[in-house]
């Protein structure tokens, strides 16, 4: 048996957790077994490694420490949650994934595509995402969102100009490969949000069924 790996991307306030609970709900009514996690995260240790990431601290984190505490977040992730699910034949459900790493660590910090990507087969192996969904977010709706949150973390308090290379790598990936990425406009309300997924709720029905 193998489950199916779908990912939820996008910047903060684009209601990628809201929308994950949602569709998990509608998978669940359909008799799928879902798992659902998150990045960075997901296990008690990658948990503290988020905490070590999302911390504002008086000391610069450098770029290559950032990249590979995210890789090593991953790592434990994939060994103790995502890789058994698939095994056990689960729909795993991820709150942000690599294309994380491609949009802020990449078109953020300015990491190449080719350093990430040697990380990516290091740590991944050949598994990738079956389905990506981009909650897509024009940059100052996602900023003003984060802000009425409350206390910006250490990514949040980045300024436009970061935010704007996140946005434009998750479409360039999203248009480089459509067979893989389904673009969402999170600028939308809530429920027309939820529409649009309920649109697209038969094709990952059909490839959760396999
Ligand atoms: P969030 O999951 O609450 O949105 O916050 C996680 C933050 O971590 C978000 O600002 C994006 C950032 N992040 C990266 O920079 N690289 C990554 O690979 C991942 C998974 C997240």
């Amino acid at each position: 048996m193998s489950g199916l790996f779908i990912t939820l991307e996008g910047p903060e306030g684009a209601g990628k957790s809201t929308n994950r609970d949602y569709l998990a709900g509608r998978l669940r009514e359909q008799g799928i077994e879902v798992l659902l996690t998150r990045e960075p995260g997901g296990t008690p240790l990658a948990e503290r490694v988020r905490e070590l990431l999302l911390a504002p601290s008086d000391e610069v984190m450098a770029t290559d420490t950032e990249l590979l505490l995210v890789f090593a977040a991953r790592a434990q992730h994939l060994a103790q949650v995502i890789r058994p699910a698939l095994a056990r034949g689960c729909v795993v459900l991820c709150d942000r994934f690599t294309d994380a790493t491609y949009a802020y660590q990449g078109g953020g910090r300015g990491v190449s595509e080719a350093r990430i990507g040697v990380l990516e087969s290091f740590v991944q192996g050949d598994l990738r995402p079956d389905l990506t969904l981009v909650f897509d977010l024009p940059v100052e709706i996602g900023l003003a969102r984060a802000a009425a949150r409350g206390r910006l973390d250490r990514f949040e308090q980045e300024g436009r100009g970061f935010f704007d290379a996140v946005r434009h790598t998750y479409l360039q990936r999203a248009q480089a490969a459509p067979q893989r990425y389904k673009i969402l406009d999170a600028a939308q309300s809530l429920s027309q949000v939820q529409h649009a997924l309920d649109e697209l709720l038969p094709a990952i029905v059909e490839l959760c069924r396999g």
